[in-house]
């Protein structure tokens, strides 16, 4: 018995998208889902209280970042990440691979593993598929990733193809050193970049493996948006029906909507939680920078068409003020109403699957947010 299983409901019959629940142990959530980050063990500013109010119904954390702070041991002795944070829905933990690419320097790979040296205080490291296997279970997330490479856009076919082999060999020894397959889940992570014969390569051997999940890595990474959606288009149907899908680091919401298109059921993304912080705000008619000057006597909320907690209680006029003070209340009220932004649409998302009119919803949602517009 695997720990995570994937409950087909229905295809969307004007899209394709897909509509299902994912049960894991410690429940179920919807997908197409978004899932917030909490790289630190806490999304940045928010209580998981104030996730549970906005229905948030899993969340991601971060192998690197807790190995290194505060230790993985610290967090196996307080009984797990979920005990830890006081979270008691699903996590799914990154294992590193991508982390050590994008914030460390002076990365050295072999086919053990990736040297490198820590973001913080510079001192070397070393990170391979049994260590990144060993935190996640002792972090005992719900949800864990397989040690990868994600190469930089655009990459030789060359060094993908070497890449995509190593990636495939990495996989294998994280299933063999994985010590809890009965309550954690081991998703596998195909790479390929743009390219449509390593992208089927990479599938094969991890679909071969055997895991009870698969996401897509290496995108968002720099490509044009067209490059991800033909890339998803002649990937995902690679991946088997029976199985839950992921598309990792994408949480635009035109990406949200063109990835359940393309068969996709998991996304997550700093994007949402990481410009409220600087006062940017998603809404129904895109992007509002709520720092602007214009909005210094507008009493409004920020979001006409939001229901969200923020936009029933205050005021553009009153988050500007405390963003431009750097009170931290602002941030916490814009990271919040970007939050239920995502999760309410990818609600919109699961209800146009169900009624088989996912294309029209698009159609209706990029006019509103702008993405049409010359
Ligand atoms: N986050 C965004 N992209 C990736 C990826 O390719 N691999 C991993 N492990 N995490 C990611
Ligand atoms: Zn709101």
């Amino acid at each position: 018995m695997s720990a995570i299983r994937y409950e087909h409901i229905k295809t969307c019959k004007q899209s394709g998208a897909r509509l299902g629940r994912v049960h894991t142990p410690h429940g179920t959530f919807e997908t197409p889902m978004f899932m917030p980050v909490g790289t630190l063990a806490t999304v940045k500013t928010m209580s998981p209280e104030d996730l549970e109010r906005m229905d948030a119904q899993i969340i991601l954390s971060n192998t690197y970042h807790l190995w290194l702070r505060p230790g993985h041991e610290i967090i196996r002795e307080a009984g797990g990440l979920h005990k830890f944070m006081n979270w008691d829905r699903p996590i799914l933990t990154d294992s590193g691979g991508f982390q050590v690419f994008s914030l460390s320097n002076l990365r050295k790979i072999t086919e053990e593993g990736v040297e490198f040296r820590n973001h913080l205080n510079g001192a070397k490291l070393f990170l391979k598929p049994e260590g990144a296997m060993e935190i996640q279970n002792a972090l005992g997330s719900d949800i864990m990733m397989a040690f990868d490479e994600c190469p930089p856009f655009p990459a030789e076919h060359d060094y993908m193809k070497k890449s995509v082999e190593r990636t495939s060999r990495w996989a294998e020894r994280c299933l063999e050193a994985h010590t809890r397959p009965q309550d954690q889940g081991l998703f596998g992570i195909v790479q390929g970049g743009e390219y449509e014969d390593l992208r089927k390569q990479s599938a094969q051997d991890l679909v071969s493996l055997d895991f009870p999940g698969y996401a897509i890595g290496g995108l968002s990474v720099g490509e044009p948006k067209d490059v991800m959606n033909r890339a998803l288009e002649f990937t995902t149907p690679l991946l088997p029906f029976d199985k839950p899908r992921y598309l990792m680091g994408v949480g635009s919401p035109d990406s949200l909507i063109d990835g359940a298109i393309r068969g996709i059921d998991m996304f997550d993304c700093v994007l949402p939680t990481r410009i409220a912080r600087n006062g940017t705000c998603m809404t129904s008619n895109g992007r509002l920078v709520v720092r602007n000057a214009k909005y210094a006597r507008d009493f409004g909320p920020l979001d006409e068409n939001c229901d969200c907690h923020v936009c029933k209680n205050y005021s553009r006029a009153y988050i500007r003020h405390l963003i431009k003070c750097e009170e931290t209340f602002g941030f916490r009220l814009t990271t919040y109403h970007n939050l239920h932004f995502l999760l309410n649409l990818m609600v919109d998302v699961r209800q146009a699957i169900m009624e088989d009119r996912l294309l029209d919803f698009k159609e209706e949602f990029f006019e509103q947010y702008g993405f049409n517009k010359a």
